[in-house]
Parts: structure tokens; C-alpha cells; sequence
């Protein structure tokens, strides 16, 4: 990674442990505020990224965080973020917990925007993991743009089209070559690979999963952009067709 892409990582990562009203961020801060409070919390960030989630737990909680993320440079910029703002209750690991496997048990585990990077074939098998790390009564909250929604397809800040991942392929192929580009924080991945690595999550494919993986479901909300809308702020908008106006999914699963 250039100097360059390390400080636009870092940069990028504060803002998100910084700023309540980061753009994808928002509404889950909000959502996770009134939802639980992690104090006297063990916690685990799993697919930490570069740390700014994991920085914002470990200083509006009294609580004491294990980050872990299976790509190396994020958890370097995300150890840099640390070390600027001194945090000593958080640990940052580069993990693969199907080579090694956790050892720790969890209040609570965190999936925040990573469920839908994780190939469908291991992301059962990480589920069940996660799993039997809980405590009893512990949790996992999982946050995701389910695949109609319409910036599932992460290139919005390049290509402004809603629903641009249901345009032929051809077409969102050339696209994505005119405007691929390095991501932030990364060694080599780029736009074109974390579009092709997206697993296209729904509803129903996490659910089928958690379940096999022996969890339950004890929560679900639906944030769409009619939430935007004052009347409908609060709505819980998840019935098909509309469902494609929703834009986060957030789902709390407990051991069954
Ligand atoms: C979009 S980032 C989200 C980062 C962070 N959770 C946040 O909210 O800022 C997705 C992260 O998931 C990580 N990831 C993907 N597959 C993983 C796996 N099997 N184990 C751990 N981390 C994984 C990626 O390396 C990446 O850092």
C-alpha cells in the first residue's frame, strides 16, 4: 500500500469512528444507541475493516473490544487509528477464524457492513463459529444492504444509478472498467474485485443460513429510504415489491 492509500484509509476511518452521521453509518450508530447498551461488554468486531466501528464501541462504551478482520493492511491503518486516539481497550487482529479458530466468548459480535463480502459457501460455517462464541443471552448483530436495495452494488460514489446491478452485465462491466480505482486502505483489491466479490445477501439467503447455523432470529429491522420521509420515519418497510426501496437490513440473532 502507497503512503498516499494509507492516509486516505486512515482518514476514511476516522471519519467513520468520528462522525455520528458518516453517510452508511448513520442510521446504524443510531439503531445500536438505542438498542444496547455494551457496558461492563465483551465484544467482538468481526470484519473490523479499518477500525473505525471498533474505536467508536470502545470509547461510548465501557467495554472492552476484540477487533479482527482477515485483511492485514486494514488492521494495520485500523492499529495507526488506535494508537492516535490511545484507546487500550481494543485489540486488533488480522484473523481467518476457519484457519484459527476463536477461543473467546462474546456478549456481543458485530457484522457491521461486512455480511455481504463473505462468499455464500463459508459465510454459514462463520455464522455457526460466531455462534458458539456467544455467552448466554449473547448476541449478534448483523447489518447489511440486502442485494435489491438500491446501492447494494457499493459503486454509488462512482456510478450514481440506483439499481445499477440489475442493468445488463456488459454494461455495468464497462462501467466499472471506466471507473475502476484502488479501494481505500487496500493492497490490491479494487472496484471491479469488490463488486465481483459481493454475494448478492437477501433476507431469505441469511436467514436459511443463521438458522442452519443453529441461531435465531430475535430481531429485524428494515431501514428504507421512505424512512427519510418524517411521517414514515419509523416504518418497518419490508414487503416485496417494496423491498426494494430498502436500503439496510439489521438482524439480531442468538443461539437457538
Ligand atoms: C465493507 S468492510 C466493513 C468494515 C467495518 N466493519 C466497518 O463497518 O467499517 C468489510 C470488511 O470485511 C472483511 N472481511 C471479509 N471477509 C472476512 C472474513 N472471512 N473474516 C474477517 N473479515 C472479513 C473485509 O476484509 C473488510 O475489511
Amino acid at each position: 500500500m502507497t503512503e498516499a492509500q494509507f492516509l486516505e484509509g486512515l482518514s476514511y476511518a476516522e471519519d467513520n469512528f468520528k462522525n455520528e452521521q458518516a453517510p452508511h453509518l448513520h442510521v446504524d450508530k443510531k439503531l445500536i444507541r438505542e438498542r444496547f447498551n455494551l457496558d461492563g461488554k465483551k465484544i467482538l468486531d468481526f470484519g473490523c475493516g479499518m477500525g473505525g466501528m471498533s474505536l467508536w464501541y470502545a470509547t461510548n462504551w465501557d467495554c472492552e473490544v476484540h477487533a479482527l478482520d482477515i485483511d492485514g493492511h486494514h488492521i494495520n491503518v485500523a492499529k495507526k487509528l488506535q494508537e492516535k486516539h490511545q484507546a487500550s481497550n481494543v485489540t486488533f487482529e488480522k484473523r481467518d477464524i476457519l484457519e484459527k479458530p476463536l477461543t473467546e466468548q462474546y456478549d456481543m459480535v458485530f457484522l457491521n457492513d461486512v455480511a455481504e463480502h463473505i462468499p455464500l459457501a463459508i459465510l454459514g460455517q462463520i455464522l455457526e463459529q460466531l455462534g458458539y462464541s456467544l455467552t448466554t443471552g449473547g448476541s449478534i448483530f448483523v447489518t447489511y444492504p440486502p442485494w435489491r436495495s438500491p446501492y447494494a452494488s457499493h459503486l454509488n460514489h462512482v456510478i450514481k444509478t440506483p439499481w445499477i446491478q440489475f442493468f445488463p452485465k456488459g454494461y455495468v462491466d464497462n462501467l466499472i472498467e471506466k471507473h475502476n480505482h484502488p479501494l481505500v486502505g487496500d493492497l490490491e483489491g479494487d472496484l471491479r474485485e469488490a463488486y465481483d466479490g459481493l454475494n448478492h445477501l437477501t433476507h431469505e439467503k441469511i436467514s436459511k443460513l443463521a438458522k442452519g447455523a443453529g441461531l435465531k432470529q430475535t430481531y429485524r429491522k428494515s431501514h428504507s429510504i421512505v424512512n427519510r420521509v418524517g411521517p414514515f420515519k419509523n416504518l418497518n418497510l419490508r414487503v416485496f415489491p417494496l423491498d426494494f426501496l430498502v436500503t439496510k437490513e439489521f438482524l439480531e440473532l442468538q443461539k437457538a
